[in-house]
């Protein structure tokens, strides 16, 4: 088993992003996954021209020859992808974005109809299970709505959405424990999705509050 992490955080290592993304990772080799960790901002990855040369000139291979190559190789070798982004003006990176408008030499120009949604035929046997994380700067959950939306056509079979993201590096000792006990529960996803599904008490306290949204605006208004 591959779980193979995609961030697009442009702050890389330094991000709220690894943090959750590592606690995952974590957890999926604790239950004998192998795992990789990819940060976007430091590959380089040309922007799609939409030339549709992968689809109809050479088909399956881009025209751009950078780090686009071994990010797909890294892709289609696994069985889970985690698509991990902050969200940036209610949506994912511009990191992330061109890293997904990217993979389109995995798909064919043949239109598909499933469960009533329009999509393009696959050029590879089997996509890999697809994981989203992301963490936002504020309380609430309506600053995921875009990126949930996005990530629907990829039927996840794991969702993190973090609110209050930049608790997770918080020095006030009394919300530190409560991270280190969330993230104990990202692990736990990590470790039990490589075993078989997530169970629903695993998701539910996924979305445990880590301090309250009064409290979060206090402290970040300071
Ligand atoms: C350009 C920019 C746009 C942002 N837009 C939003 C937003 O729309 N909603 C939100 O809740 N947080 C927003 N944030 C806050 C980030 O999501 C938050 O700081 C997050 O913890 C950063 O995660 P990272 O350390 O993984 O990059 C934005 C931050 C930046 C720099």
């Amino acid at each position: 088993m591959k779980v193979t992490a995609f961030n697009g955080s442009p702050k890389a290592e330094q991000s709220n992003t690894d943090i959750i993304v590592k606690s995952f990772l974590e957890g999926a080799k604790s239950a004998g996954a192998n795992i990789d960790n990819h940060y976007l901002i430091n590959k380089n990855i040309n922007h799609c021209n939409g030339c549709f040369s992968c689809w109809f000139k050479t088909p399956g291979q881009c025209v751009f020859n950078d780090d686009m190559n071994d990010l797909l190789e890294a892709y289609i070798s696994s069985d889970i992808v985690c698509f991990a982004t902050p969200v940036y003006t209610w949506n994912m990176t511009a990191a992330l974005k061109n890293f997904a408008d990217r993979l389109i030499p995995l798909r064919r120009p043949v239109i598909t109809l499933s469960d009533g949604n329009y999509d393009m035929e696959a050029r590879i046997a089997k996509f890999p299970d697809v994981v989203v994380i992301s963490n936002c700067g504020f309380p609430g959950e309506n600053n995921f709505d875009t990126i949930k939306e996005v990530f629907k056509t990829c039927n996840p079979v794991l969702e993190i959405y973090r609110n209050c993201g930049t608790l997770l590096r918080t020095n006030n000792p009394e919300v530190k424990v409560i991270v280190e006990k969330y993230l104990e529960c990202v692990k736990e996803a990590g470790f039990e999705i490589v075993n078989s599904n997530i169970s629903e008490n695993t998701k539910t306290k996924l979305q445990m509050e880590l301090v309250t949204p009064d409290d979060y605006t206090k402290m970040m208004n300071i």
